[in-house]
Parts: C-alpha cells; structure tokens; sequence
C-alpha cells in the first residue's frame, strides 16, 4: 500500500472550472481518487475542501487556479473528512467567502472542528439554489451518498455537476477523464463502490429510486465530476447512471473481508521472515 501517488494537476472540466485531484494508493497499479472543484466565475466557488491527508496537495492546487482573496464561496456537500480536509484554511485564507452548508454539517463539523463562523455562512438545502454572480447554482440530492448532509451541484451554465461520492471508481493513475480508464476497471468500480457507498440500495423500491435517479440526470448534466472517480462525458455518463438506478433492490456487493487482510499482513511480513 506504500506505491508512490503520480502528482496531479488542476484539470479543466468546462470553461471557468476545474477539478482538483489528489489519489490516495488502492492496491497495485491503481489509486482512489480524491477531488474537488473550482467554478472560477464573477463569484469564485470552491467546492469540497479535499481530504486532511492531502491537505498541503490540495491548498497549492486549488489556489492556483483562484486567488485566495477572489473566492467568494466556500460550498460544502457533506461533513466527510476527506471533503472538509482545507476547510479551516479555506475559511482563514479567504476572507470575502460565504461557507454553504445545512444545519446538520455544522452540528456534526462542531464535534470535530469545534465551533463555524455562524455569521459566515448560509444554510442551503437539496432543491433550493443560490446566486453566484454570474450563475445560480442548483442542490440536489445525488442518487448515491453516505453521509446524510449531502447535497450535489449543478451549474447550469456549464452543464457540469458535482455529484460527490457518486461515480466512485479506481483509476490507474493521473488520469482524470473516463474515455481514458480501462472500461472494466469503470464498470467494475460503480457498481462496487456505489454499493460500499450506499448499502440501503438492497431496500429500495426500483421504481421510486429510478424515478429520482433520472430526475438528476434530467437537470441537463453534460459532465459531471466526483470527488472519487473520473470526470463522466458522453456515453459513459449515462451508462454510469445506468449502472445506480441497476443497484435499486440488488444484493449488496460485498466488500473484500479478512482474506484480503491476511494478503495484506502476509506482504507486510514477507521480507523480515526472509
Ligand atoms: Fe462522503
Ligand atoms: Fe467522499
């Protein structure tokens, strides 16, 4: 698990906005990507904050593409650790930008973080909007989650969505957009992951949860970039669609259990019994 991680750079998603990628080792040859995204418009957007373990990565990155003192907007899609790793720093560095979150990412961040400026922040909900510039960004409900607080993004403007912990997959390295992924490692990572991510898919109701499945993609999405997989264009986003609303009422895929982690210790533990 000790494989060096490529270096990453900003990637362009659509004009003014750019993914922030970090990866994280996952095993031979591939790595679990960790993103976040910049929306460079009159009123810069940050969106997600990246993982504490990437955290010097993810300050370099996201401040060259936006000036600290130019962000206008910190958005928040969930309380996750590896969402909220700059947060803090974000808050300091950037004193002209408004924090959007919900009230129960600040009750869970206060256990951990201690206590948000209250007085720099707007509480905004899946379904209700909020005006940066020269764009109105809209919050939804991405159709995989695993934390309750979440909520995606979709700029219109662009077509291009933050749909968060949904579209997780490995990636061999510093790739970042689907055509150039190995479909199998594609396929087999959306479903696994999805089902990781949100075992309540075996309980659901195909018809209710299909129905919202395509009421998110029927916002318009032409790209949509994740925190954890690869930006989706094309065909291959509305296969990765295809492959949630599949989920609804399946068996949970299981994860790898103690077979994995005997491997893992007996690697660990090869050289010194040599
Ligand atoms: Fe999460
Ligand atoms: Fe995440």
């Amino acid at each position: 698990m000790n494989a060096a991680v490529p270096e990453t750079t900003p990637q362009l998603i659509a004009p003014e906005t750019w993914l922030i990628p970090n990866l994280a080792p996952a095993g031979d040859g591939v790595f679990l990507p960790v993103n976040s995204m910049v929306i460079r418009g009159k009123e810069p957007v940050i969106v997600d904050t990246g993982a504490p373990v990437h955290r010097e990565l993810w300050l370099e990155k996201a401040f060259s593409v936006v000036e600290p003192e130019d962000v206008r907007w910190i958005f928040l899609s969930h309380d996750d650790p590896d969402h909220t790793g700059g947060l803090l720093d974000a808050l300091q560095m950037c004193p002209n930008a408004t924090l959007v979150t919900n009230f129960f990412s600040v009750e869970r961040l206060g256990l951990e973080m201690g206590p948000l400026p209250l007085d720099r922040m707007r509480w905004v909900e899946a379904g209700e909007r909020f005006d940066a510039g020269d764009r109105t960004l809209q919050l939804f409900r991405p159709p995989i989650f695993d934390g309750p607080t979440t909520r995606g993004l979709f700029d219109p403007t662009t077509a291009t969505m933050w749909i968060v912990d949904t579209f997780a997959s490995l990636t061999p390295g510093a790739v970042h957009h689907v055509q150039d992924i190995p479909r199998e490692l594609i396929d087999e990572g959306l479903a696994a992951f999805g089902s990781l991510v949100s075992p309540w898919h075996e309980w659901l109701d195909p018809t209710a949860y299909r129905r919202h499945v395509d009421s998110v993609e029927a916002m318009g999405v032409l790209a949509a970039a994740s925190a954890h997989g690869p930006i989706m264009t094309g065909d291959a986003l509305h296969a990765a669609f295809d492959v949630v609303r599949d989920l609804a009422g399946k068996p949970i895929i299981p994860a790898p259990g103690q077979p994995l982690l005997d491997e893992l210790v007996a690697q660990i533990l090869a050289p010194a019994s040599v």
